[in-house]
């Protein structure tokens, strides 16, 4: 039977009807899960730049060691004349480390859900890159969206996807995201690719549980995010966070873990949780080079080249799209 809809319900924006649509089939799913990429509200996006300060947290740490290492040699790679697809822009750190490589870019596209840390962002670089044209475009990258058109005409497109957030995916998902990529770049394009890689598990997990408990309180801001935004009323206290590594799938799994037997309200829908019941929020599937390279063979994609750091924690890989 059909429910009356709330008011709060009628007033909610079309992307907080969105979340608030993806949250509760998320929870009414078995095993129930949230999507990772309601994580970056404000506060948790200010987490995260603080997970990215921690010890244990190597992956931003050694992927910028190796863009400073590397920059040079990545720009040659790209070519010139290009124009920069960054997926998932944040702070764009080490996009400045392209940006100052490379050979006469045409225009650098600021691809993030995040329209304000983007905008702020574009605002940045334009006057740091005044020959470079700064297109900011506020999208959902999991979704089909339009290249803005550039002023001048580029030699070829190139997508700069750092962070390992492709290991966000889910293997299938991930070979659809890097097909999305390819139908993007068109030939002659390429995609700059950072990844995570397969290593001893503790060195993993670590990263995933701090002892300063920031990434415990990341993974449950998504549900104190759900409480401020979308009406509810759950007890955020009763959960706890879980993170470990499964060494045979290459990945961590995040979830959140009900600590009692408790209910709680999100707009019109109840929700009734056991002790111990388990909410999942996130992957990060770690690679090899080799693995990452077969994925993206499966979507039209050719390694060029590679760079790793000295104890081969991290990749940055260079495809070009299969002629
Ligand atoms: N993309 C990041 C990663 O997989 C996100 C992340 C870091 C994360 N720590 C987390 C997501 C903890 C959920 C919980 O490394």
């Amino acid at each position: 039977m059909d429910r009356p809809i709330s008011t709060t319900l009628h007033d909610f924006t079309p992307a907080t009807k969105a979340f608030y649509d993806d949250v509760v089939a998320g929870l009414n799913r078995r095993p129930r899960s949230l999507p990772c990429k309601y994580f970056y509200d404000e506060r948790g996006s200010q987490l995260f730049d603080q997970i990215c300060d921690l010890d244990e947290y190597y992956l931003t740490r050694v992927e910028l060691e190796i863009m400073r290492q590397n920059a040079d040699q990545m720009a040659k790679q790209i070519g010139p004349g290009v124009m920069l697809v960054e997926y998932g822009s944040g702070s764009s750190v080490k996009t400045r480390l392209l940006l100052e490589h490379l050979q006469s870019p045409v225009a650098y596209v600021a691809v993030d859900i995040s329209r304000d840390h983007l905008h702020q962002n574009a605002n940045d670089l334009a006057r740091q890159y005044p020959a470079v044209e700064i297109l900011p475009v506020s999208a959902d990258f999991t979704e089909d969206f339009d290249l803005p058109v550039p002023t001048d005409v580029p030699t070829h497109n190139a997508v700069y996807f750092p962070g390992s957030t492709i290991g966000n995916f889910e293997p299938d998902a991930a070979q659809a995201m890097l097909a999305k990529i390819v139908s993007l770049c068109g030939c002659r394009g390429g995609l700059l690719i950072g990844i995570d890689l397969q290593k001893e598990s503790s060195v993993i997990e670590a990263a995933y549980n701090d002892s300063a408990g920031v990434t415990a309180e990341f993974n449950l801001n998504l549900l104190g995010r759900i409480n401020r935004e979308l009406d509810a009323d759950i007890d955020v206290d009763q959960f706890e966070h879980r993170a470990f590594y499964d060494e045979s799938l290459g990945r961590m799994e995040i979830y959140l873990v009900s600590r009692t037997e408790q209910t709680f309200v999100i707009g019109q829908e109840s929700f009734g949780v056991a002790a111990g019941e388990t909410i999942h929020t996130e992957y990060s599937h770690k690679y090899t080079i080799a693995g990452f390279s077969e994925l993206a063979s499966r979507a039209g994609l050719t390694l060029r080249r590679h760079w790793t750091d000295g104890q081969d924690r991290f990749a940055v890989l260079h495809f070009a799209v299969l002629e």
